[in-house]
């Protein structure tokens, strides 16, 4: 592959990233995965934001999409991002394409002025960019039963200003309860 461009998803898109996600996440019954579903039920949603639904392209075909989508913590609505799905074909794997869908969506999310990002995933594998267990900061959700997957990431101010995670309950939209 010669070059890897990394942008937004487009309109032209969406089947193309419905066959990436299903084939990453697919499993041995050959059921539609619910990751498939879940990308769907926020991009129609007020939780997809377009800018942040980033896809790695290779000689015109897509070979990695990460979605950062709207959640927020509670108490205070304070806004936050969600990132995932995020897919490689299963041919396409372990060549670097994952991080580098995800250093895109996180530094786009860092231009836009976000600075919190949670997820649910192996800590193996989020901790090279910086996430680290939530718990660490009293930040709950549905899935911190499960431990150090469940994971928060403080981003970059534009402006230099510290930050810091607060603790609360992130709360997940609809569309979360299928996975
Ligand atoms: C997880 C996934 C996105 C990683 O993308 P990738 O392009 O294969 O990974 P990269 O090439 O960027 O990174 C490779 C590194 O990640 C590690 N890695 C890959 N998948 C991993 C996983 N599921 N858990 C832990 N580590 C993993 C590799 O061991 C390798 O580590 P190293 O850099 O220390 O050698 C991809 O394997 C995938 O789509 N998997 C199926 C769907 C999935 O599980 N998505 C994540 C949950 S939302």
């Amino acid at each position: 592959m010669t070059t890897l461009r990394l942008r937004p998803e487009g309109l032209a898109d969406t089947a193309a990233i419905r066959q990436l996600v299903a084939d990453a996440f697919a499993t041995p019954d050959h059921r539609v995965p619910a990751e498939v579903g879940l990308v769907e039920a926020l991009r129609d949603s007020d939780a997809w934001l377009p800018e942040l639904s980033m896809v790695a392209e290779g000689d015109g075909e897509l070979v990695g999409y990460a979605l950062l989508s709207r959640v927020t913590v509670e108490p205070g609505a304070i806004p936050a991002l969600v990132l995932g799905p995020v897919a490689v074909p299963p041919e396409r794997q372990r060549r670097g394409y994952g991080q580098d869908v995800v250093r895109a969506a996180l530094d786009a999310a860092t231009e836009l002025g976000e600075r919190l990002v949670v997820v649910l995933g192996n800590p193996a594998y989020y901790r090279r960019f910086g996430f680290e267990p939530a718990a660490r900061f009293g930040l709950t959700s549905p899935w911190s039963g499960l431990g150090d997957p469940w994971q928060v990431l403080l981003l970059p101010s534009v402006d230099g200003s510290p930050g810091r995670v607060p603790g609360g309950e992130v709360v997940f939209p609809a569309p979360w309860s299928r996975v």
